[in-house]
């Protein structure tokens, strides 16, 4: 039995790693690539997904998202982590540039999840913004969807609370409001958070194997963590790419890679701590505050480093 998922993306140097692995996967069922923007602006996030798509011929069609946050301005792109082109400035050769489909993306996720209930994965590596439009359009779209698997957030749990601020991860600072509606929203989500992403590091010798092993996408995704994995190393010391959007797919795929905690989730929205994201655990007691009432929700807080970096390996490798 496959899973059907639709994956929300901002391509992105580790979203093309994480594209390419739903791909390969024999698990999964890839339906839909909804775009948005966020690692860069809408029109390059969305190339790049339709250049994805062509050069390794995936079938599922791409629908455009949304080009800003709900309420803000969007933030400057992060060039000097993905690259002006998103795909850490490696030449993008060769293709005649396709369509996207002309349907918005959050029209796409409503539509299949009312095509499909109760059976789709909506998994979500860019700011939230699609998903909370979706939201906002057809609230039902939240009983409709088997479950939204977020990349995300940070709750401090392994001593790295934002990787954009002190507090904040850049998914979630770049649209907080939505954030904070669709971790309050009734459907189940699981937010994997910077606290399992920063644990997951695939070393330059890690990436120079996938390359002999997993043939032409190997070899471009090897060109593309170069650059990625030099902005890891000069601002964290890290030997090697942090694994963020590659985790929420391996968590669809196996979710007995990652411990959880289970709580309800709030996005900071005003002030110094813009987009930090703060759990409330099951069960613990406090006064009345605004994790009242809101769903419950789980948060990875351990992942087995060396078994995700096996399924990654066996299924790029086929
Ligand atoms: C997240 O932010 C983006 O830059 C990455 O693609 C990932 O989704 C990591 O904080
Ligand atoms: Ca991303």
């Amino acid at each position: 039995m496959t899973t059907k998922i639709i994956f929300d993306t901002d391509p992105g140097i580790d979203d093309a790693m994480a594209l390419l692995f739903i791909e390969a996967s024999p698990a999964l069922d890839l339906l839909a690539i909804t775009t948005v923007y966020g690692n860069a602006d809408i029109e390059t996030t969305t190339r790049n997904a339709l250049y994805l798509k062509q050069r390794f011929g995936l079938a599922a069609p791409v629908y455009q998202g949304t080009d800003k946050p709900l309420l803000r301005p969007r933030n400057p792109s992060p060039t000097f982590v993905h690259g002006v082109n998103g795909l850490g400035d490696v030449e993008l050769t060769g293709l005649v540039p396709a369509l996207h489909e002309a349907k918005p993306a959050h029209q796409a996720i409503i539509d299949l999840a009312r095509q499909h209930p109760g059976e789709v994965v909506l998994c979500a590596v860019g700011p939230l913004t699609n998903l909370a439009l979706a939201l906002q359009a057809d609230p039902e779209v939240a009983s409709l969807l088997k479950s939204v698997v977020v990349m995300g957030g940070a709750f401090g749990l392994a001593g790295k609370p934002g990787n954009v601020t002190p507090v904040a991860e850049a998914n979630i600072w770049n649209d907080p409001e939505a954030a904070d509606q669709v971790f309050t929203a009734p459907w189940p989500v699981v937010v994997v958070s910077l606290d399992v992403t920063t644990q997951v590091v695939m070393s330059p010798t890690y990436m120079d194997d996938l390359e002999g092993r997993a043939g032409e996408a190997g070899a471009f995704l090897n060109a593309i963590s170069k650059p990625y994995a030099a902005f890891y190393g000069d601002r964290d010391g890290v030997v090697g790419c942090c694994v963020h959007d590659a985790a929420a797919v391996a968590y669809v795929i196996d979710p007995s890679l990652f411990g959880l905690r289970r709580g309800s989730v709030r996005v900071v929205t005003e002030g110094i701590a813009l987009g930090q994201t703060c759990l409330k655990a099951e069960g613990e007691l406090f006064g009345p505050s605004a994790w009242d009432d809101q769903p419950i929700q789980a948060v990875t807080v351990t992942v087995d480093e060396a078994r995700l970096l096996r399924l990654y390996r066996e299924t790029m490798a086929g």
